[in-house]
C-alpha cells in the first residue's frame, strides 16, 4: 500500500504536526481516535480493528501505525489539524485530554477547548458521529443515597476535570441539536487493565467491556444524543443506571469480583462504598489551593 507523508498546518500556516497516512481505499470506514496513545486508546486499537475499517490514531505522542491503522501526531487544540484529521471519517472517538484533576487553565485548554475543537472539526469535515469520553466525575458529587445514578443525571462535577466533562457533554448536545451530529457521551467509571482498589471493585470497566461498549457506539443506528454509563457487570456494582448502555446494544460481561480477594489483601480496604459517586475525587485533597 502506498504511503504518503501528510503535513498538518495550523491556520497561520505554521507546521505543527506530521503524520504518515496510508492511502485510504474508498470502501473503508475510517474511525478517528484522539488520545489514541493513552490507556483506553491502546485498549481500543486491538478491539476495534476489523476488515474494512481504518483506525486513524491521533495523539500529541507519536504512534507507530500497525495493520489497518494510520498515525497522526497533532493536538486536539489545533482546529486546522483536527479538521484535516477528521477528513473522510465516519466517526470520531474523542479520548484526548487530561484524564485527572489539574489546575483550571490546563483543564480549560486541553479538555474544554480541545473538545470544542473536536466537535467543530467533526462538523466542518462532515463527520456524522462523535463518541465522547465523558466521566463519572461529571456527576461525581451525586450522593450514595441517589445510587443507581440515573442516565442523564444533571451534572454534579467533583473537580475542574468533572466540569470539563460536563462541558464536553454540553458541546455534544449543542452539536447534535444544531447540526444533527449523532453524539454518544460515555460516562466511564474506572477503565483499567484490572481493578486496583476497593472502589474499582464496584466501578471497573474491563478492557474487553470497553471494547464492546465503544463498538456498540459505532454500530448502533441513529443514536441521536445519548448519555451512557460505562461499567462492567460487577457484583459490587449497581452504582449507575445501565439502561441507556443496554439501549445502544451494550451488555457488560466482566466482573471485578474475580480480583476482590487480591485487591482486599493488597490494600487492606474493606468498605468500597463512598459518600459520593466520585470517591476520592470529592475529598479536600483536590481543593483548588492544593493543585499544582
Ligand atoms: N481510564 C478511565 O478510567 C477513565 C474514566 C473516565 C473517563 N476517562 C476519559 O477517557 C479518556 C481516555 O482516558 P485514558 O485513561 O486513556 O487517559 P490517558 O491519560 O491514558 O490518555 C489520554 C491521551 O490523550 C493524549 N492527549 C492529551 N492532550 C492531548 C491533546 N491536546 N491532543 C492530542 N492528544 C492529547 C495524551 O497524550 C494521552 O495519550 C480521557 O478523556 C479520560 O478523561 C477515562
Amino acid at each position: 500500500m502506498a504511503v504518503r507523508l501528510l503535513r498538518l498546518t495550523s491556520r497561520a500556516g505554521q507546521p505543527v504536526a506530521h503524520g504518515n497516512l496510508d492511502t485510504v481505499p474508498a470502501q473503508e470506514e475510517t474511525v478517528l481516535i484522539t488520545g489514541a496513545a493513552g490507556l483506553i486508546g491502546s485498549m481500543l486499537r486491538t478491539r476495534l480493528v476489523r476488515p474494512g475499517r481504518l483506525l486513524r490514531l491521533l495523539d500529541v505522542v507519536p504512534l507507530d501505525a500497525g495493520f489497518g491503522e494510520q498515525a497522526v501526531t497533532a493536538s486536539t487544540t489545533d482546529l486546522a489539524a483536527m479538521t484535516r484529521a477528521c477528513s473522510g471519517a465516519a466517526a470520531v472517538i474523542h479520548l484526548a485530554g487530561i484524564s485527572r484533576e489539574a489546575p483550571w487553565d490546563q483543564i480549560a485548554e486541553a479538555n474544554i477547548h480541545g473538545s470544542y475543537v473536536a466537535f467543530e472539526a467533526a462538523r466542518r469535515a462532515g463527520v456524522p458521529r462523535v463518541v465522547y469520553a465523558s466521566s463519572n466525575h461529571a456527576v461525581g458529587f451525586t450522593p450514595r443515597a441517589a445510587f443507581p445514578v440515573a442516565d442523564y443525571a444533571f451534572p454534579a462535577p467533583d473537580t475542574y476535570y468533572g466540569v470539563s466533562k460536563a462541558a464536553g457533554e454540553a458541546l455534544g448536545a449543542l452539536y447534535h441539536a444544531r447540526y444533527g451530529l449523532d453524539v454518544i457521551c460515555l460516562r466511564i467509571l474506572t477503565c483499567m487493565e484490572r481493578p486496583r482498589d476497593i472502589r474499582a471493585l464496584s466501578t471497573w470497566l474491563s478492557p474487553d467491556d470497553a471494547g464492546r461498549l465503544f463498538a456498540a457506539c459505532l454500530s448502533v443506528p441513529s443514536p441521536g444524543f445519548r448519555v451512557v454509563y460505562g461499567v462492567s457487570a460487577n457484583t459490587r456494582g449497581g452504582w449507575v443506571s445501565l439502561a441507556e448502555a443496554r439501549a445502544i446494544g451494550f451488555e457488560p460481561q466482566d466482573d471485578a469480583e474475580i480480583y476482590a480477594e487480591q485487591v482486599i489483601a493488597a490494600t487492606g480496604q474493606a468498605d468500597g462504598e463512598p459518600a459520593f459517586l466520585g470517591g476520592d475525587f470529592c475529598l479536600p485533597d483536590l481543593d483548588a489551593d492544593r493543585l499544582t
